[in-house]
């Protein structure tokens, strides 16, 4: 079976560590974020996502757009704003998340995945052709040493068309699991720590995403 390199796009992510994973399976992988890339790699398009999804990708990742609106846990901002914020402001930054999540899913690729935190009914009711997340899962999961960075707690949901749900490929059993993600210490760098991605996860999306994408295009 002859088979190509797959045209990859990572949207919304400045650590490169998923770009990264798919690099190292031999993909033309690109990252995509409002920001530079932490590593300054010259595989990273700093822009708006939405104006590179029509470049004929076979794969587009998104790791976890901005989700305060829509996540279960940002759902009482809606009736009672933050200090300093009104309720048009929480609405509207709900509208734009939804449209940011709509546009990746329905994005003209043929695979897509995208991390995201459960969401309420209002962003679900806003997101065309929504489904409901295929998976969830931990990346402990997908860690091998207990002091590595893996075995961390996180519950990371997938929403994905075109691509199977992604086998855990760890031996740890989640006891020994941190939860610094959450305790990340407030500062203004405090939503990169939450939102930090791990190697071991991005190393399965890339072996077991890339082998499928692979396979259906050479099949
Ligand atoms: C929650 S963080 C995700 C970080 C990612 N997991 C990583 O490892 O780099 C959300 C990211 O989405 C980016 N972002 C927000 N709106 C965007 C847009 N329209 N196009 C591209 N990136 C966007 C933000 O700049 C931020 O870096």
């Amino acid at each position: 079976m002859s088979s190509r390199p797959l045209k990859v796009l990572v949207g919304c992510e400045t650590s490169g560590i998923v770009r990264r994973a798919f690099l190292d399976q031999g993909h033309d992988a690109w990252s995509c974020d409002l920001l530079p890339a932490d590593d300054r790699s010259n595989r990273h398009m700093q822009c708006d996502v939405r104006d590179v999804l029509d470049m004929s990708w076979d794969l587009l990742a998104v790791m976890h757009p901005p989700c305060t609106r829509l996540c279960n846990s940002g759902v009482r901002w809606l009736s009672k704003p933050p200090e300093g914020r009104t309720l048009n402001d929480m609405w509207s930054e709900l509208d734009n998340g939804a449209e940011l999540f709509s546009a990746c899913w329905n994005a003209p690729v043929p695979r897509v995945a995208i991390e995201n935190l459960v969401m309420h009914r209002h962003a679900k009711e806003r997101i065309e052709n929504y489904q409901p997340f295929a998976q969830s899962v931990q990346p402990w999961q997908f860690g091998r040493d207990e002091d590595g960075p893996d075995n961390e707690k996180k519950r990371t949901c997938f929403w994905l068309r075109g691509l199977p749900t992604l086998t855990p490929t760890g031996t740890l059993d989640g006891t020994t699991a941190r939860d610094s993600v959450f305790k990340a210490s407030p500062g203004p760098n405090r939503w990169k720590t939450r939102s930090k991605f791990f190697p071991g996860l991005a190393a399965a999306m890339a072996c077991q995403w890339g082998s499928h994408a692979t396979e259906a295009i050479a099949a």
